[in-house]
């Protein structure tokens, strides 16, 4: 996909998820959906969203044993979705268990894995028993996630250069925490702006309020693809 942008569209009301999606067609390169939108407004608020003519990234961090991920990806999968999510810590056997599940859709989407959640420092981890720093613990997940058949990983933009040296050139790197040079920072702590976080490696970037929370989220998204396109 040409542009690398999806936006998240953390909101409940699918009527208005639907409708900013329509105003965005064609200024952003997709649209992300996750658990909040999901618990409220179910594969039939998911459709809605899709019928802007967006790709659609269902964000819904799947976690549990392996034979009930691989039912819930095969349910995702029906709602033609371009990436999902699930959770690295669940291991190997349920990563393969996802991708599997996956790939016999029509048109499989990414199966992309959350590493380490940038909520958790060293000593949240530490608290749960796992003992390695972050990055350390995010490159050991990546590289798990890979070997298991995953097409990628969420991380930072400051992970982005310790995952790609390890994982390789094709290993796909989804990218939040991103802002543009002249947005509020919001609840995000350790960011990049959009043309750092390609210039590091990254495939797809995540931004959210900055498009959904802007004035005019269509002059916003405009402006994030030429800063982008300025490099
Ligand atoms: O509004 P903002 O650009 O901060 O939204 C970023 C999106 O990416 C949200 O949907 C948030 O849940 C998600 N996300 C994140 N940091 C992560 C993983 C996901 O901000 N490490």
């Amino acid at each position: 996909m040409s542009d690398p942008i999806y936006v998240a569209l953390d909101m409940t009301d699918a009527a208005e998820a639907a409708s900013l999606a329509k105003r965005l067609h064609g200024h952003v390169g997709g649209i992300k959906l996750g658990l909040e939108f999901f618990v409220a407004n179910g594969p039939g608020g998911i459709r809605a969203v899709s019928d802007a003519g967006l790709p659609v990234f269902l964000d819904l961090k799947l976690h549990d044993i392996p034979n009930t991920v691989a039912g819930a990806m095969a349910s995702a999968v029906a709602l033609n979705p371009a990436i999902v999510t699930i959770h690295a810590g669940g291991g190997a056997a349920m990563m393969r268990a996802a991708s599997e599940a996956a790939r016999k859709a029509k048109h499989p989407p990414l199966v992309i894995a959350v590493t380490v959640l940038t909520s958790l420092d060293d000593r949240d981890l530490d608290a749960v028993g796992q003992r390695s720093p972050a990055l350390e613990q995010a490159v050991r997940l990546a590289l798990l996630a890979k070997e298991s058949g995953l097409d990628g990983v969420v991380c930072s933009p400051h992970e982005v250069a310790a995952i790609r040296a390890r994982c390789g050139a094709d290993f796909k790197l989804v990218v939040p925490g991103i802002r543009p040079a002249s947005a509020a920072l919001g609840d995000q702590k350790r960011v990049m702006t959009p043309a750092q976080a390609v210039a590091a490696g990254a495939d797809h970037l995540v931004i959210g309020r900055p498009i959904t929370q802007a004035q005019d989220p269509v002059l916003a998204a405009q402006a994030i693809a030429a800063e982008l396109r300025a490099g």
